[in-house]
């Protein structure tokens, strides 16, 4: 529960320009949030520990793959693809605004078979996608290396998904940041929220602002995009979001080794239009720790080396790692907390923040600008971690 702010502190605030949305978090979630709401005419301030999107934001892959990453169609399923079919439109939009390409890629997504445990996993994913009429396709091996001739050839068969793109990840979220403070957000970094705050009225509770490390800002409204740092704000314990590092690989490529982003069940590569190949990734319950480990690497480097023999004989650019914002159910925390008025949650996104991205910003930008959201955020409510809240 977000405590109420003392008469001192509020005393503070006298002077403090005046906001009707504070947003925790500088990340693609905090900053696309902003700029909708700036959009629809809103006073927004985003409020960041460090420097905006250094954190899982910058980390991530950049693929929008619902069909490689889910594993059933259901309300999470259907929210990815909503926002995948608003990737072409955001894309354009944030170049318009920023200047920005975030190099939105439409070549699809390759998942691929080498060993006969992967047959039963493809075949699993072929019948629930194919069954609910998505664009999904069988390719023999033959079929596959003539679109990659460089893959494995191990592989047995693979599937398509023409719609699953990619971005640049940290493209987009200089896109995000860069058309938010071009709407008129102010960012406020190296300036950690440690407390939110609120008031009580006829016995409900209502958010009334932040305490942070420069001081105390008043507010209406405060969303909460701050990653994996959720549940650390003493006022969201109860959010069972955990950080869940995943480390990632970059080599040159001079010559494109391949077109399209290639799964396999234990890793992926993602071609850049820059010339260069990324890879990932691990998935480590460690903390916070965003150390690269050698361990971390070699795995990766491996899986990549299976998916496309010789990757590990090209140059080594970089290496980096990022801590992904996991929810208890792998689902996305989005919509008010049920008691208390004004808090608004946007976390919890896990492997799939980049994708999104779109979809969170437009749906919490019509719940605080129209009093609802075009597609009921109850599945992703709260509530269903009540129980958490109630044990404390
Ligand atoms: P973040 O980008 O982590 O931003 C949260 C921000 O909040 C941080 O900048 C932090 O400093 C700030 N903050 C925290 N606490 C406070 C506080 N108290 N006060 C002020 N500021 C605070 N997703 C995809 O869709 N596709 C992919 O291919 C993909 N690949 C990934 C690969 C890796 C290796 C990783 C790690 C993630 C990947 N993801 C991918 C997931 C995606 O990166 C995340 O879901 C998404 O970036 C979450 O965005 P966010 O804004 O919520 O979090
Ligand atoms: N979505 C890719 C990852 O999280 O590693």
């Amino acid at each position: 529960m977000p405590v109420r702010p003392s008469a001192a502190l509020l005393v503070m605030n006298e002077c403090k320009q005046q906001f009707d949305v504070l947003i925790v978090g500088g990340g693609v979630i905090g900053c696309s949030i902003a700029w909708r709401l700036a959009q629809s005419g809103q006073r927004v301030a985003i409020f960041e520990r460090g420097d905006a999107g250094k954190e899982a934001s910058w980390a991530a892959g950049g693929m929008l793959a619902p069909l490689a990453e889910a594993d059933r169609a259901d309300e999470f399923f259907a929210l990815c693809v909503k926002s995948r079919a608003l990737y072409a439109d955001f894309a354009a939009e944030l170049k318009t605004a920023t200047g920005i390409d975030i190099e939105y890629r439409t070549e699809g997504t390759l998942f691929l078979s080498l060993t006969e445990a992967d047959d039963h996993e493809l075949e699993e994913r072929w019948r629930w996608q194919h069954d609910a009429g998505l664009n999904v396709k069988r390719l023999d091996a033959g079929c596959v290396r003539k679109l990659e001739p460089t893959i494995n050839e191990r592989l047995r068969w693979a599937l398509k998904f023409p719609d699953d793109h990619q971005v640049n990840a940290r493209q987009l979220m200089q896109a995000t940041l860069s058309a938010a403070q071009a709407a008129g957000v102010q960012v406020f970094a190296q300036t950690e929220v440690r407390r939110l705050l609120s008031d009580s009225h006829a016995g409900k509770n209502r958010i009334v602002g932040v305490e942070t490390t420069q001081g105390v800002w008043q507010a209406p409204v405060v969303v909460l995009a701050a990653g994996s740092w959720s549940s650390l704000l003493a006022e969201a314990t109860h959010l069972p979001v955990t950080p869940v590092r995943g480390q990632m690989v970059a080599v040159a490529s001079p010559t494109p080794a391949v077109r399209h982003v290639i799964y396999s069940r234990r890793g992926y590569v993602v071609p850049r239009a820059s010339g260069f190949l990324i890879a990932g990734s691990t998935t480590e319950q460690v903390g916070f720790d965003r150390r690269v480990t050698a361990g971390g690497v070699a795995s990766i480097i491996a899986r990549a080396e299976e998916i496309l023999p010789g990757f590990g004989d090209l140059a080594l650019l970089e290496t980096w790692a990022g801590v992904r914002p996991g929810s208890a159910d792998e689902m996305p925390v989005l919509g008010e907390d049920p008691a208390v008025a004004g808090l608004i949650y946007a976390t919890g996104h896990y492997r799939n923040g980049i994708l999104l991205c779109p979809i969170t910003a437009q749906l919490i930008s019509e719940l605080l600008t129209k009093g609802e959201s075009s597609v009921s955020l109850t599945p992703f409510s709260v509530l269903r971690f009540a129980h958490r809240r109630a044990v404390g």
